[in-house]
C-alpha cells in the first residue's frame, strides 16, 4: 500500500441520502484501521471553503450506523463553482496537512471534484450517495434503497384511501432526471401506471389505458410519476388533464417530496455504505486517484471518475417492458 498517504478527509455533499452516515463511519474506522489520520468537513464544499474541519477518531462515529442524513451536514456549493472558491479550498486541505479527499455524494458533487482534482493534481475518491440512483457505473448508489421502500410505504397508504373512495392518485416520486425511485416504488407498490422519463407515453396513452382498466373493472387507480417526467407540464396539469377526459374518476394528487430522503438507512444502504467506504479508503491507499467506489454485479469495484459523469444512466430497458406487463 502506498506510503504517500498519511491523512485522509472524508465529506458529504449535495443532497443527503439515508446511508450517508454509515459511508462515513467506514471511511473513518477503515482510516484508523490502517493507522491513518482522518478528517471530517462539514457542510459539503461549502465547510471545506470555511475551514470547517475537525480531526475524527474511531469514537467520533460511534451509534450513527442507523441513522439517516448525515452527521457532516450537506450543502450544494456556489463558491466551489469558482476557481477562487476551489483555491480557497485546496488551501485548506494544505493547511490541515491533508492528503486526499473523500467525497460522499451525487454527480454533482463528482463533477466538482473532477474540476478539483485535475486543478491542483490532488488524490480524490468519491462514494456514490443519492436517492436518484442516476451514477454511471455502479448498480445502486446509497439511499435509494431506503429512498424507495419509504416511497412504497406512502404508495401502500394512500392505496387504502384510493380504494376506499374509489379514486384516482397521481403520486409524484423524486429522482431528478431519472426514473428509478419512481420504476421501483410502482412496481413495488402496485401502481397501476408508471411514467418515468426515460419512456415517452404521452398523456393520451396514460388516458387510454386508465380507461381500458375502468372498464375491466377497477374503481381506484394509481398512477406513480417520476418528478422529470414532464408529459403532463407538471402532476397537477397532468391529473387535470386526465380528470376532464376520464369521467367519473375523482383525482388527488399526492406529491412525497422529501420524506423520501428522511429515515434509518436499509440493511442494503447501511451494509452498501460499509463497503463503498472501506473501498475508498483502500483505494486511496493503493494508489489509486481520481476514481469512484461502487456495486456491480454483486461485486464492490473501484472504476474512474470520468465513466460516473459522462455516461447516461437510466431505467434499464427490462424494467421499461415489463411495466406495461404489470400494470395491464
Ligand atoms: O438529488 C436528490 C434530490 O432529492 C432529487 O431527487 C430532487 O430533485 C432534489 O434532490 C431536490 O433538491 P433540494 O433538496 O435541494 O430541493
Amino acid at each position: 500500500m502506498s506510503k504517500g498517504i498519511q491523512n485522509i478527509a472524508v465529506m458529504t455533499s449535495g443532497g443527503d441520502a439515508p446511508g450517508m452516515n454509515p459511508a462515513i463511519r467506514a471511511v473513518v474506522r477503515a482510516s484508523v484501521y490502517y493507522n491513518k489520520e482522518i478528517f471530517g468537513i462539514y457542510r459539503g464544499y461549502e465547510g471545506l471553503i470555511e475551514g470547517d474541519i475537525e480531526r475524527f477518531t474511531a469514537r467520533k462515529v460511534s451509534n450513527i450506523i442507523n441513522r439517516g442524513g448525515t452527521i457532516l451536514k450537506t450543502a450544494r456549493s456556489e463558491e466551489f463553482r469558482s476557481v477562487e472558491g476551489r483555491k480557497k479550498a485546496y488551501e485548506n486541505l494544505i493547511k490541515n496537512n491533508i492528503d486526499a479527499l473523500v467525497v460522499i455524494g451525487g454527480d454533482g458533487s463528482f463533477r466538482g471534484m473532477k474540476i478539483f482534482a485535475e486543478e491542483f493534481d490532488f488524490p480524490v475518491v468519491g462514494i456514490p450517495a443519492t436517492i436518484d440512483n442516476d451514477i454511471s457505473g455502479t448498480d445502486y448508489t446509497i439511499g435509494f434503497d431506503t429512498a424507495a421502500n419509504t416511497a412504497m410505504e406512502a404508495i401502500d397508504k394512500i392505496r387504502d384511501t384510493a380504494s376506499s373512495h374509489n379514486r384516482l392518485f397521481f403520486i409524484e416520486v423524486m429522482g431528478r432526471d431519472a426514473g428509478f425511485l419512481a420504476a421501483y416504488s410502482g412496481i413495488a407498490g402496485g401502481a397501476e401506471d408508471i411514467l418515468i422519463p426515460e419512456k415517452d407515453r404521452g398523456v393520451d396513452s396514460l388516458l387510454q389505458a386508465l380507461k381500458r382498466s375502468k372498464r375491466s373493472g377497477k374503481t381506484s387507480s394509481i398512477v406513480v410519476v417520476a418528478e422529470g417526467e414532464k408529459s403532463g407540464k407538471n402532476v397537477f396539469e397532468l391529473a387535470r388533464y386526465v380528470e376532464q377526459n376520464l369521467h367519473d374518476y375523482e383525482a388527488r394528487v399526492v406529491i412525497i417530496g422529501h420524506i423520501q430522503r428522511g429515515g434509518c438507512p436499509s440493511v442494503f444502504d447501511r451494509v452498501l455504505g460499509s463497503r463503498l467506504g472501506v473501498a475508498a479508503v483502500e483505494a486511496l491507499l493503493d494508489g489509486q486517484r481520481n476514481v469512484v467506489t461502487g456495486f456491480r454485479n454483486n461485486n464492490v469495484i473501484v472504476y474512474p471518475l470520468e465513466e460516473a459523469i459522462t455516461e447516461q444512466k437510466g431505467v434499464s430497458k427490462e424494467l421499461i417492458r415489463i411495466i406495461p406487463i404489470l400494470t395491464t
